[in-house]
């Protein structure tokens, strides 16, 4: 589907399922990116390596390493996330967060900020995005600041 259309049916979809979904922020998928912050204030990097170790929250550990060494086990399934920050520019890493399906229907990792199409998902994350829109923006800081292979 075009990349345009696509958004619009998201944006569609949002709309009619109401209020459960109100916590989604509206984004643009602009050449595998989503170049525009969700939200007004600026992520924040240290709140961004707390939240991404948050065992409630599907912590990214339990498939990639990271240089996060005072935590014993990381999962191997996903790449390394050492130097991602050099690797991708901000707005790429959002959407990477926020649906990386757009990128690989088929990939296990999660979408970050999507209410919709979850499955095998917990009753408390039913229609409810993982990340806040401004956890989303603190882990994308956080990201983004691991610039050293
Ligand atoms: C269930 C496993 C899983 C979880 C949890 C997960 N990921 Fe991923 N991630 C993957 C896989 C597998 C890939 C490889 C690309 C693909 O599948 O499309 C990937 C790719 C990535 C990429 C692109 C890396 C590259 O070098 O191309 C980034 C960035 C990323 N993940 C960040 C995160 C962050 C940040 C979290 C936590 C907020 C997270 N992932 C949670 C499985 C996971």
């Amino acid at each position: 589907m075009d990349k345009r259309l696509a958004i619009v049916a998201a944006l569609a979809a949002l709309l009619a399922a109401g209020p459960a979904l109100a916590q989604i922020a509206a984004y643009e998928i602009v050449e595998g990116a989503i170049p525009q912050p969700l939200t007004d204030s600026p992520g924040n990097p240290a709140r961004g390596r707390q939240i991404v170790r948050d065992l409630d929250k599907a912590t990214c550990l339990i498939c990639h390493p990271m240089p996060i060494p005072e935590e014993p086990n990381h999962g191997q399934i996903g790449p390394s996330l050492t130097g991602v920050g050099a690797r991708y520019t901000p707005g790429e890493l959002r959407l990477r967060l926020v649906d990386p399906k757009a990128l690989n229907p088929d990939t296990v990792m999660p979408s970050y900020h999507r209410g919709e199409d979850l499955y095998r998902v917990l009753d408390r994350f039913e229609n409810k995005p993982i990340y806040s829109a401004q956890e989303v923006e603190d882990v994308v800081a956080y990201l983004a600041s691991l610039d050293r292979q």
